[in-house]
């Protein structure tokens, strides 16, 4: 397994080109399953989960077809053999999930694997499972699959979510598009990566309304047609490489950025100390005055502040000026960088979903262990800032999510290595 070594105390300057959206392009490729003419998506993100979710679409016999260096996909399920999603891949990625809602409308049925639970919570169906049954699903739960049925097809419906999950909402919202009558998504996620999936399905063919709000309406239609589309820019990679030049001086622009995807976010960056400037090509970011205040963050469904981003919150609120606290309230076991950061001499106190941080001077660079994706990249960002060397393991978490990491860190001055592991 790969590692990755910091050594910190360089101040970065230069620019950042922030990627396409891992989690709209997770959710844009399994729309391909709607119709049987092709989906050509632009700006797409060259990351492993992009590889999972293709090896699974491949495995219900959708072509999928890469090119400039994966940054195009060409999506077709004219050619289906299968619609069974298998625990072998589902089980390595969650939003292998989302392919149940487009199998359910366009071939009435469908066999996916639960995922299991993942490092940082249980993360069950049950949102995605009664949304579905309520437009006419019969779903059982076997032998660690759901079994599910539509026969004659998905129904419209008045589909409440207990909770705005952003999976369940894009099943529902992908699902609809092709049921018999209207549908109306009451209490629906909001995220970019909805907004961005609504807007690919209309360009399909689709009627819907309301993305982006808490009520959206779909009318269904027979079919989809062809579309091609660009992936919205990577909200949560934006508001990483934001925090960089925060962490360990300089100034950073990160190219395609844009205010409206890291609202809540750039809000506390402000509380904290940091300037956050628009340009013409994106976000440019700096301390304004050495260490950053503390500020409390509470992770809420968007817009609230991102969950994805509270982890990299937290590595840089350690040495920020004062004591901080992080309620985590998406995930039920979300903090587990702050014994990583601790060791990096960081001094929090974790009570169940709240981590109390009390800001310290500087961290110590030490060999530190990747968990779960954005705990990974927090370690890495902690190690710009501390003194000496810090090591960073396991980092295929990191693969998942960012592109070529050190090579965008380096690229601004960071010196920043992948050490190939045993
Ligand atoms: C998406 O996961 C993202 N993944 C996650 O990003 C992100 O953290 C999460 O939304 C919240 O914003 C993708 O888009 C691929 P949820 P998802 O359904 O859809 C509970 C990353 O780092 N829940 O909104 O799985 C669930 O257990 C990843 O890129 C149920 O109880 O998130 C969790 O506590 C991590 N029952 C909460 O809701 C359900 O049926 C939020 O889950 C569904 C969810």
């Amino acid at each position: 397994m790969d590692s990755i070594v910091v050594q910190g105390g360089t101040a970065l300057q230069g620019k950042i080109k922030i990627a396409g959206a891992k989690n709209a392009a997770l959710t844009l490729m399994p729309a391909t399953l709607l119709s049987e003419e092709p989906l050509t998506l632009t700006n797409a993100p060259r990351l492993s989960d992009i590889q999972t979710m293709t090896a699974l679409l491949q495995s219900l016999g959708v072509e999928v077809t890469s090119m400039q260096d994966g940054k195009v996909q060409v999506l077709s399920s004219h050619a289906m053999t299968s619609t069974t999603a298998d625990y072998e891949i589902v089980r390595k990625m969650r939003a292998s999930n989302l392919v149940l809602g487009p199998l359910l409308a366009r071939h009435h049925q469908a066999v996916v694997s639960l995922p299991g639970g993942c490092a940082i919570g249980a993360r069950p169906m049950d949102i995605h499972v009664t949304a579905l049954e309520t437009m006419g699903a019969e779903i059982e739960l076997k032998d660690g699959y759901l079994h599910a049925t539509a026969k004659g097809g998905l129904k419209g419906a008045r589909v409440p979510l207990r909770f705005a999950s952003v999976g369940a909402t894009e099943n529902v919202l992908m699902a609809a598009t092709l049921a018999k009558g209207t549908t109306i998504i009451e209490n629906a996620a909001r995220e970019p990566e909805i907004v961005d999936l609504a807007h690919c399905l209309r360009r399909m063919g689709a009627q819907i309304e309301g993305e982006g709000t808490s009520t959206i309406t779909i009318e269904g239609v027979d079919r989809l047609g062809a579309a091609t589309h660009p992936v919205v820019t990577d909200r949560i990679e934006l508001g990483t490489y934001m925090l960089a030049p925060v962490f360990a001086g300089g100034e950073v622009e990160c190219i395609g950025g844009r205010l409206d995807l890291v609202q809540s976010f750039a809000e506390k960056l402000d509380a904290a100390g940091v300037a956050v400037t628009e340009t013409a090509d994106g976000l440019k970011v700096a301390r304004k005055n050495g260490r950053p205040s503390a500020v409390n963050v509470t992770t809420e469904v968007f817009p609230g502040f991102p969950t994805d981003l509270q982890a990299q919150m937290m590595a840089m609120l350690c040495t920020a000026k004062g004591t901080s606290v992080l309620e985590e309230k998406i995930f039920e076991n979300r903090f587990m960088h702050a014994p990583e950061l601790i060791r990096m001499g960081a001094d929090i106190e974790v009570h169940g979903g709240t981590a109390t941080v009390h800001g310290v001077e500087r961290l110590k660079g030490a060999p530190v262990m990747a968990t779960d994706l954005r705990a990974s990249v927090s370690l890495i960002l902690a190690g710009l800032a501390a003194e000496g060397e810090t090591v960073v393991s396991r980092v295929y978490h990191l693969d998942r999510g960012y592109e070529h990491v050190e090579e965008k860190l380096s690229a601004v001055g960071a010196k920043i290595e992948r050490v190939a592991g045993s």
